[in-house]
């Protein structure tokens, strides 16, 4: 299975991630995570991704595709891949064309995530993320039974930095000048379904794997 998730800042994107990537047995890949990590590291391309990332912009797509290229040249990606938050513009869609073509591995589904900007202000406005073990929570959908502590690990629970009012918006309106053209790219090429991402995340869960199984049937 080598899926796409497409949607909204906020729409659940990590979440159904795990829980979907886990289904199939595949890698979940999030560019997000990847600038994060290289973020907290310390490293050139963190350096670089966190002055895009805190001002809600996207990082450059140079920067962008050649990591993931790396990424979905790795052996783990041989059963499939799930990718959370890639491509994020049409230049992005264009070039992974190009990198899944090479691989002999064609994307079999685009599957988008709707949810309301209001419900996407709520969301990212209340999730708080585990410093240690990177498990996601809501302080009010899903929150930890001790405030600020991780039910997991025991990890201090963090809010990350562009989920500030200001940033969320400047994030939707990169959304929709930027990626929501995708949903007709991948349309076109009959490779989109789309679900509601309101609900509880196991329901979302269900209906994501349900609308994968009829898109990949034979
Ligand atoms: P990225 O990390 O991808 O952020 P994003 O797309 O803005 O999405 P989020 O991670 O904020 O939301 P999500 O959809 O994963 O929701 P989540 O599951 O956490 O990117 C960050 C930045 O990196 C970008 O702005 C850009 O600068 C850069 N970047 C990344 N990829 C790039 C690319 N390809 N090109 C260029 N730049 C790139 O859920 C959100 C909250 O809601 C959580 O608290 C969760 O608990 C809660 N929640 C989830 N599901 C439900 C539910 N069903 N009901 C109630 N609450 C729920
Ligand atoms: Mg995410």
């Amino acid at each position: 299975m080598r899926v796409v998730l497409v949607g909204a800042p906020g729409a659940g994107k990590g979440t159904q991630a795990k829980h979907i990537a886990s289904h199939y047995e595949i890698p979940p890949i999030s560019t997000g995570d990847i600038f994060r990590a290289n973020i907290a590291e310390q490293t050139a391309l963190g350096k670089t991704a966190k002055r895009f990332m805190d001002a809600g912009d996207l990082v450059p797509d140079e920067v962008t595709i050649g990591i993931v290229r790396d990424r979905l040249a790795q052996d783990d990606t041989a059963s499939g891949f799930l990718l959370d938050g890639f491509p994020r513009t049409l230049a992005q869609a264009e070039a992974l064309g190009e990198i899944v073509a090479d691989l002999g591995t064609p994307l079999d589904v685009v599957l988008e995530l709707q949810v309301e900007d209001d419900e996407v202000v709520r969301r990212l406005s209340g999730r708080r993320t585990c410093r240690n073990c990177g498990h996601v929570w809501h302080v009010e959908f899903d929150p930890p039974s001790v405030a600020g502590v991780c039910d997991e690990c025991g990890g201090e629970l963090f809010q990350r930095d562009d989920d500030l009012p200001e940033t969320i918006r400047r994030r939707l309106e990169v959304y929709s000048e930027q990626t929501a053209p995708l949903v007709g790219y991948y349309a076109e090429r009959g490779l989109l379904r789309s679900t509601t991402a309101i609900g509880s995340v196991d329901e979302i869960t269900k209906r994501s794997v349900e609308a994968l199984e009829l898109a990949t049937q034979v």
